[in-house]
Parts: structure tokens; C-alpha cells; sequence
């Protein structure tokens, strides 16, 4: 059995996260989306809100999990027996750091694989950076976000202290 690890912020998940869920977990049997706990950033979602908005946009998926991880990714994935890395590649401009992570894991542990995936055309241009920029200033962001995360968005820049149930 293959399980690969979706690592990354997800502050918050974005539709182009989401085609690099759903084609991974057809390649992968298990594909675990693990977010990092960092505490270098200020994100706009906590870690528990982030997991939670992953889990209902993933729901539909069987074989694919949501969790979250402090530390190396390398040590994460040793413990939960995983071998291979999934990362989306949007332009060439993600290319470098991207190298560089693969790089300095495969160094970390020679026997982690990283899998590259191409991110479909029309999110291309997509990040959560730029999602949260323009709901900030009331932007659409429905063709962006799974619902949940718009209604997050939403809740979130109406009332930065208050909860985002959904
Ligand atoms: O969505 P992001 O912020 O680009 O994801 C970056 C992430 C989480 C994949 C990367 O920062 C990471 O793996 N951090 C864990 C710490 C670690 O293992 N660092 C060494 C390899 S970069």
C-alpha cells in the first residue's frame, strides 16, 4: 500500500489545493493531507479551522485523510509509514523552492520519494494569499474556494475574533 503526504499551509484550502487532492488520491491508496503547524506565521485560520475546512472538502474522498504535523515532514512521514511527498507546481516560479524542498528531504531521508504534480490550467493563478486578498475587500471568491471556505472567509473578515462554524 502507497501513502503519500499533501503537506502544506492551507490557510485556507483553495480549488487548486483540491485537483491536486482528488488526482493524487486516484494515484495513491492513501493520500494524507497534512498541515503544518507553524508558529513563524500569523495565519488567518487556526490549525484546528484549517483541518476542519479540509475534512468537508474532502469528504467524498475514502482513501484520503486529514491531519496535521509540527517538526520535519520527513519524521512525520516516517511515523506514519509514508514514502512519497505530493507537491503542485503551478508555474515556473514555484519550480526553485520547490526543488529545494525536495532536495533537502531526499537529503534528510534518501528513501522519501517527492511526486510533482502540474496544477490544472485554470488555477494557475491561484494561491491563499490571493484569495484572502480579495475576500479582505469584499472580492467574489465562490469559482476559488469550496463553499465552506467562502462562508469561512466571510464569518472570518466580518468578525476577525469570532468562531467560523459551518
Ligand atoms: O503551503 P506551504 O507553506 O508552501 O508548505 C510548506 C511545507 C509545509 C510543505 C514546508 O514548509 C514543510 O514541509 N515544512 C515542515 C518542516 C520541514 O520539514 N522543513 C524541511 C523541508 S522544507
Amino acid at each position: 500500500m502507497t501513502v503519500a503526504v499533501y503537506p502544506g499551509s492551507f490557510d485556507p484550502v483553495t480549488y487548486g489545493h483540491l485537483d491536486i487532492v482528488e488526482r493524487a488520491s486516484r494515484v495513491f491508496d492513501r493520500l494524507i493531507v497534512a498541515v503544518l503547524i507553524n508558529r513563524s506565521k500569523t495565519p488567518l485560520f487556526t490549525v484546528e479551522e484549517r483541518v476542519a475546512l479540509l475534512k468537508e472538502a474532502t469528504k467524498h474522498l475514502a482513501n484520503v485523510e486529514v491531519d496535521s504535523f509540527t517538526g520535519l515532514l520527513v519524521e512525520y512521514m516516517r511515523r506514519r509509514g509514508a514514502r512519497a511527498i505530493v507537491k503542485g507546481l503551478r508555474a515556473v516560479t514555484d519550480f526553485e523552492y520547490e526543488m529545494q524542498m525536495a532536495l533537502i528531504n531526499k537529503n534528510l531521508d534518501p528513501s522519501i520519494e517527492t511526486f510533482f504534480m502540474m496544477t490544472s490550467k485554470e488555477y494557475s493563478f491561484l494561491s491563499s494569499s490571493i484569495v484572502k486578498e480579495v475576500a479582505r475587500y469584499g472580492g467574489r471568491v465562490d469559482d476559488l474556494v469550496p463553499p465552506c471556505v467562502v462562508e469561512a472567509l466571510r464569518r472570518r473578515f466580518a468578525d476577525p475574533g469570532g468562531p467560523i462554524e459551518f
